[in-house]
Parts: structure tokens; C-alpha cells; sequence
């Protein structure tokens, strides 16, 4: 098996002289062949991944990461922006998720690796931009991880004190920003989750699927319970705010669409990635899309607009009201809890997946794609993303984390729109499971729709984005740049199985 500190044993190695890795404008648009990414898949230092995944486990991942914080709690802060139209929100936000979710699909049906929009890049647009990718996932994984697990907490006090009447006090349940020292519901859950993904990636797959069944379950529960308390009344007017509230609250539940995307981390593990990887993300891009509708069309008509500001756990709050019984809204943080669980679980399953692929790529350090030969899994990479997840979930304030993903989510998809059009023309001959319709018209729309959504976003979060970005720059030239293996390996030979 490969040894990933080593060059890698290219099949003609021991004949080629030495390569010079050339000047900066090569090192920075060097690009790592498709045949050779595919042809690493699954290889770590120490052993292989395993290819357990089936296409209904891959839609569970894409579902498991995206269904959870935005449903059940970013729904209430949009209903103040846009009015009953939230529903329309929904649709806007959902179709740029759906103008990047075809480019997804397309390169993950032609490039089926764990390094998702990272490798993707790498392929296409040399390993700068592969990098400021990768740099950007982990504001989408790895913050978004620690974003969710806050929001977590919150619907465990709620069941606590549904249930028991306690709550976890505010010192222990908040961070510093938000009046506590600490938030420990929230390090709790990051590190359960790790507790399953150390134990392999079929079992956790397991886990995330009935997570997913119930978290599916708790939805319609809420829609045929508050059903019964629509009236007609409610949807009128239907934008109280105009359009600019109707795109505004778009902005916000974009949160709620990252995650969709997760399916394709899983390449190396997935058993026919070419066919199931499109599928899957497409699938449940559709199921949830039509959940968040039907969802969001229920809560306003069942409460009135101007009730959902200021309200916390606004469906378990619905779902009382309507019944009239604390028993119905108590079941709802039930499902909630388990809900947010499972996009921890995956979300953090890909973030692992996509720094084993940087890892092997020599861009970050290898201990990222040691592979425990018992499990099959990256173990010393999940426990390192799991504790730096849990520490920023349990010290930062989720509404600075929320922001934070959302930026870094959108420029991974502007990019990902691009690397269709640019593989497209580079290798046209490339076998693809799944094409984009109308190409290149659909990824430039998805790449304008990021753009767009990007500029909505506040001058803070650019601030912190520009300063994440100039850290990921010094890190590269400091590091990446010097120990990728397409320096000493520049031909791309693909490695020995
Ligand atoms: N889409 C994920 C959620 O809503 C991040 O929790």
C-alpha cells in the first residue's frame, strides 16, 4: 500500500531523472490530473478506504447534512424578513442551490474522489485556486459543524426542560459572546459524533440513515399537526415586506440548502460513485427542497407573521400552540435533536474526507490520511477536526459561525460552476454520468446566483472571510506549495494500487 510521506512510486519512477518543480506560475497552476486522482481514491498512508456506501447511504449523507438547523430554527428568523412569501424564499434559496448542485453532480459522476469541490479544482484550475477551495470547505464543513452543534444545544434545553424541567444553566450553555463561559452541550454532540465515525464509515452511514428516518418523520409529524391550525387569514399579505424581504430571508435559509453537496466527500467510499454520487445529490437536493416547502407553507399559515420574531424553537412553539399540549412540542425538540445530530455527524464526516484528500495531495500534513487498518477509517484526522470543531462550537457564538460558513460555502460553489465549464473544454472526451443541461448557460447563472448571494452578505463577515483567506495564502506558500507531491512529482504518473 502507499506510503503518503514518500513521493509517490510512479510507475516509471525509478528510470525518470529528477523533475524541477519550475517557477511560481507553474507551482501555482499545476493541475493534478483526472486519471491520477481517480486512480489514488481511497489510497491513505497505512491502508485504503473502504468502498461501503450504496446510492440510498449517499442520499442519507447529502440529507443528513442539510436537513437540521435551518428547518427548525432559521425558518423563524426569515419569517420576519419575508412574511408568508417564505415559502418563496425557500424556492430562491433553493434554486442556487440547484445551479450548483448540477455542477456538483457533474463532476462528481467524472471525478469520483473524497476531495469534492477541492479535487475538482485541482483538476481544473491548478492548485492555487484547488487550494483556496479546500481552504473554503472547511468554513463550510468545518465551521458549519461547529454552527450546527450550537443550535443543537439550544433544542436539547428545550427538551430538558419539556421533559424534566431543567435546563442546562447559561454559563455552561453559552460562549463567551452570548453570556456563558462555556458551551458544553454543544462540544458534547461533536464529540458523540466522532465517538461513530471512528467506529467506520458503513456504521455510521447506519446511524445517519435512521437519524434521517426520523428526522423526515418529525417534519411531517409537525405538518399534519399544525395543519389543523391554518387559516386562511395568516397569508395575508402574503409579503408584508415586498420583494427585498422576500430575497433577504433567501439569503438566510441558503444556510439551510449547504450540505447537499456532502454526498460527494463520500467518493473514495461509495461502491459505483459514477452513477450514485449524481443521483444522490440531485435526490435529495429535490426531497428536502419539497420538505422546507411544505414545512415553511404549514408554520405561517398556522401562526400569524408578525408572531415568529424573537420566538426560539418556533415549530416546537407552533406545534403547542395549535394542540394546545406541551406533549406535541416536546416530541418536535425530540426530533430536532436527533435531526441537528445527524448533520453533525455527516458534515463532520466530510470535512475528515476532504482533508484526507489535501492530505494526500501533500497539501496539508499527512497525518490527515492515515488510514487505520482496522476500521478503515482516517481515525487521528477525525479526532484532530472533531476537538478543533468542538472547541469553536463551544467558544464562538452561532450567529458569527452561521455567517462564516455561508461565505465560504458560496465561493466553493462559484468555483464549482467554473470547473464544469473549464473541464469541459479541456476534456470534452471524459466520460460524464450526468451533464449539465444547457451548459455553459446553467453554471454561469449558478456561478452569477453565488455572486449575488455573496454581496448580501455584511461587511463583518467579508472582514473575516479576507482574514481567513490571507491565513490560507501564508499557509500555503509556507507549506502546501513546497511539500505538494506534484513537486517531486510533477508528470503525474498515477500511483501503484
Ligand atoms: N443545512 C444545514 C442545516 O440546516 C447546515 O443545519
Amino acid at each position: 500500500m502507499l506510503d503518503h510521506g514518500a513521493a509517490p512510486p510512479a510507475a516509471d519512477s525509478s528510470t525518470r531523472p529528477p523533475q524541477r518543480p519550475g517557477g511560481l506560475g507553474t507551482r501555482l497552476t499545476r493541475r493534478k490530473p483526472v486519471e491520477r486522482l481517480v486512480a489514488e481514491g481511497g489510497q491513505g498512508a497505512g491502508g485504503s478506504l473502504r468502498r461501503s456506501l450504496g446510492m440510498w447511504q449517499l442520499t442519507m449523507i447529502s440529507i443528513g447534512a442539510t436537513l437540521g438547523t435551518g428547518i427548525f430554527v432559521v425558518l423563524g428568523e426569515a419569517v420576519p424578513d419575508a412574511g408568508p412569501a417564505v415559502t418563496v424564499s425557500f424556492i430562491i434559496a433553493g434554486l442556487t442551490a440547484l445551479f450548483s448542485a448540477l455542477s456538483y453532480a457533474e463532476l462528481a459522476g467524472t471525478i469520483p474522489v473524497s476531495g469534492s469541490s477541492y479535487s475538482y479544482a485541482y483538476a481544473t484550475m491548478g492548485e492555487l485556486v484547488a487550494w483556496v477551495c479546500g481552504w473554503c470547505l472547511i468554513l463550510e464543513y468545518g465551521v458549519s459543524v461547529a454552527a450546527v452543534a450550537v443550535g443543537w444545544g439550544e433544542y436539547l434545553n428545550e427538551l430538558l426542560s419539556g421533559t424534566i424541567g431543567v435546563t442546562i444553566p447559561d454559563a455552561l450553555a453559552a460562549p463567551p459572546g452570548d453570556g456563558g463561559i462555556f458551551n458544553l452541550p454543544a462540544l458534547l454532540v461533536v464529540l458523540l459524533s466522532m465517538a461513530f465515525l471512528l467506529g467506520g464509515a458503513r456504521e455510521s452511514a447506519r446511524a445517519n440513515t435512521v437519524m434521517v428516518a426520523v428526522k423526515i418523520a418529525a417534519l411531517l409529524l409537525f405538518c399534519s399537526v399544525a395543519f389543523m391550525g391554518i387559516r386562511a387569514g395568516n397569508y395575508t399579505p402574503f409579503m408584508p415586506l415586498g420583494m427585498a424581504g422576500v430575497s433577504a430571508a433567501g439569503a438566510t435559509l441558503f444556510f439551510s440548502y449547504i450540505g447537499f453537496d456532502a454526498a460527494s466527500t463520500a467518493g473514495e467510499e461509495a461502491k459505483n460513485p459514477k452513477r450514485d454520487l449524481p443521483r444522490a445529490i440531485m435526490l435529495s437536493l429535490l426531497i428536502v427542497t419539497a420538505l422546507y416547502v411544505l414545512v415553511a407553507a404549514v408554520a405561517v399559515g398556522a401562526r400569524p407573521w408578525e408572531k415568529f420574531a424573537g420566538s426560539e424553537a418556533s415549530l416546537a412553539g407552533i406545534m403547542r400552540e395549535v394542540t394546545g399540549q406541551t406533549f406535541w412540542g416536546v416530541l418536535l425538540a425530540a426530533g430536532a435533536v436527533i435531526a441537528i445530530a445527524s448533520v453533525i455527524l455527516t458534515v463532520l464526516y466530510g470535512q475528515t474526507r476532504i482533508l484526507f484528500a489535501m492530505s494526500r495531495d501533500g497539501l496539508v500534513p499527512k497525518v490527515f490520511s492515515k488510514v487505520d487498518a482496522r476500521t478503515g477509517t482516517p481515525r487521528a484526522n477525525t479526532v484532530i477536526v472533531s476537538l478543533f470543531c468542538g472547541v469553536l462550537a463551544a467558544a464562538i457564538p452561532l450567529g458569527q459561525l452561521a455567517d462564516a460558513t455561508s461565505i465560504g460555502t458560496l465561493f466553493a460553489f462559484a468555483l464549482v460552476n467554473i470547473a464544469v465549464i473549464v473541464l469541459r473544454r479541456t476534456r470534452p472526451e471524459m466520460e460524464r454520468t450526468f451533464r449539465v443541461p444547457l451548459s455553459p448557460l446553467l453554471p454561469v447563472v449558478g456561478f452569477g446566483f453565488c455572486v449575488w448571494m455573496m454581496g448580501s452578505l455584511d461587511v463583518i463577515t467579508w472582514t473575516v472571510f479576507g482574514v481567513w483567506m490571507a491565513v490560507g495564502l501564508v499557509i500555503y506558500f509556507g507549506y502546501g506549495m513546497r511539500r505538494s507531491r506534484l513537486e517531486s512529482d510533477p508528470v503525474g504518473a498515477p500511483v501503484q494500487k
